[in-house]
């Protein structure tokens, strides 16, 4: 079978996560949520206690660490950590981890390896993945949405004030698109998707046609 890959960007609050297990399931296609490695670097890295702020010091707790990814579930030191990695202590801290080019670095071979293993054949969402992972996917998409429908979506799941919402989810953009490494961006040659008033289904449907009329 040929090589498949499906890159999918874009900022938080998008629906990637949704969209892409979906468009993965529908494809008959493994998913890779590679935003769950930065979140379980973070966990290690809190649970070692070292300065968030120190590279280095984050890296070698990720090395000391045994991190498993499989069927969409994250293991810590045989430790299942789905659910607390998107908790709101690894969430409010975690792009602090992913500014970190040391734990980039370590990442991107993991990310890669486990796609070619796959057969390369996966949907792979992130933030950096038609840029940096896969620059030769076959299929790159960005999604986006204005900022004030990703935090009416947030706010919807988690109960928090809209405002509230609204300002973190500033600072994070902030944040993960003027770091150094690696920075959120829309990828060359990337179809931009913005979800704001489309609904779910539609959503789905559109990344569908664009693998159909790419095979
Ligand atoms: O998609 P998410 O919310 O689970 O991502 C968690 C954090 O990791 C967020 O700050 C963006 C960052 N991230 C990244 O820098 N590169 C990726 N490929 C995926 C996520």
């Amino acid at each position: 079978m040929p090589t498949l890959i499906i890159a999918m960007d874009g900022p938080s609050g998008t629906g990637k996560s949704t969209v892409s297990k979906e468009v993965a399931r529908r494809a008959g296609l493994p998913h890779l949520d590679t935003g769950a490695f930065y979140r379980v670097a973070t966990l290690a890295a809190l649970r070692a206690a070292v300065d968030l702020a120190d590279g280095a010091a984050v890296a070698a707790a990720v090395d000391r660490s045994e991190i498993e990814y499989e069927d969409g579930r994250m293991i810590l030191n045989g430790d299942d950590v789905t659910e607390e990695i998107r908790g709101e202590a690894v969430t409010s801290v975690v792009s602090k981890v992913a500014a970190h080019a040391e734990v980039r670095k370590q990442f991107v071979d993991e990310q890669r390896r486990w796609v070619e293993t796959r057969g390369g054949r996966a949907v792979v969402e992130g933030r950096d993945i038609g840029s940096v992972v896969f620059p030769d996917a076959d299929i790159k998409i960005y999604l986006d949405a204005r900022a004030e429908v990703r935090a009416r979506r947030r706010a919807a799941q988690t109960g928090e004030p809209a405002e509230d919402v609204l300002a973190d989810i500033a600072r994070r953009d902030h944040l993960d698109s003027t770091r150094e490494t690696s920075p959120l961006q829309v990828p060359e040659g990337a179809v931009v998707i913005d979800t704001s008033d489309m609904r779910f289904e539609g959503v789905v449907e559109r990344v569908l046609e664009l693998i159909e009329a790419n095979s």
